[in-house]
């Protein structure tokens, strides 16, 4: 459940849009997968990485553990795929219980392309980029895109420190959105913790990702109830 809108001016130091919670399963139990997401289901997406030790430097898992996430809960799959030529696996993707898939820019020659494909699909289409990336690069297809995801660390690993530019990042976007009239999502991902989740929401990002500050020691629940704690 989404937290509620407090303010429409962004520059009050309140959160002026309605900010959704994506918990990331790369960080839970694989072992009692059913149970970790059992614990998540007051959130709104479960955020499903796919790494495959060529796009980034570690490999995740892919098709039958989210068919299997997508057997034992009702929550949104939203699917961050780090995989090189990612249109190869999308209609895979798709029919394995994807509701969203995103892309990154710097993992296919045909990014325009792979957008209309997750469409056509009828998912929620997202593009992303690393931070080393410039966002130029998915400013060509803004107006085609359902969500934008900010990477803030370096892709390929779970519990990295937050990069602090990424802020900058999601004003950017932000403006380039609204200059659009565009409603796409900005999602943010990597280090997102309850000490920096305000600051991501005033600054327009609407999805907030979270691995270890959800699947932290204490369990999933506790994670999300700081998370939102912070964000009212
Ligand atoms: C990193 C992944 C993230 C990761 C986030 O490549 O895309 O989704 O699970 O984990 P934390 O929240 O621990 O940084
Ligand atoms: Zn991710």
């Amino acid at each position: 459940m989404s937290v509620p809108a407090q303010s429409a001016d962004p520059a009050s130091g309140t959160v002026p849009r309605p900010v959704k919670l994506a918990p990331s399963i790369l960080s839970c139990d694989f072992s009692r997968l059913g149970e970790e997401l059992q614990a998540i289901a007051g959130a709104d997406y479960a955020h499903v990485d796919v790494m495959d030790g060529a796009f980034v430097p570690n490999i995740s898992f892919g098709l039958p553990i989210l068919a299997a996430a997508r057997r034992v809960s009702s929550l949104f799959m939203d699917v961050h795929l780090m995989i090189e030529r990612p249109e190869r696996y999308l209609r895979d993707f798709a029919e394995a219980g994807a509701d969203g898939i995103t892309v990154h820019v710097e993992s296919t020659q045909h990014l325009h392309r792979a957008v209309q494909s997750i469409r056509e699909l009828g998912k929620r289409a997202g593009v992303t980029l690393n931070p080393g990336t410039s966002l130029e690069a998915v400013r060509p297809v803004l107006a085609d895109v359902d969500l934008v995801l900010v990477m803030s660390v370096n892709p390929g690993f779970g519990g990295q420190k937050f990069l602090p530019a990424s802020l900058e990042r999601v004003r950017t976007l932000r403006r380039w959105l609204d200059e659009l009239g565009s409603d796409a999502e900005i999602e943010v991902d990597g280090g997102v913790n309850a000490a920096n989740a305000r600051a991501l929401a005033e600054a327009g990002a609407t999805v907030l990702v979270a691995g270890s500050a959800v699947y932290g020691p204490d369990g999933g629940a506790a994670g999300l109830e700081r998370l939102r704690a912070a964000l009212v």
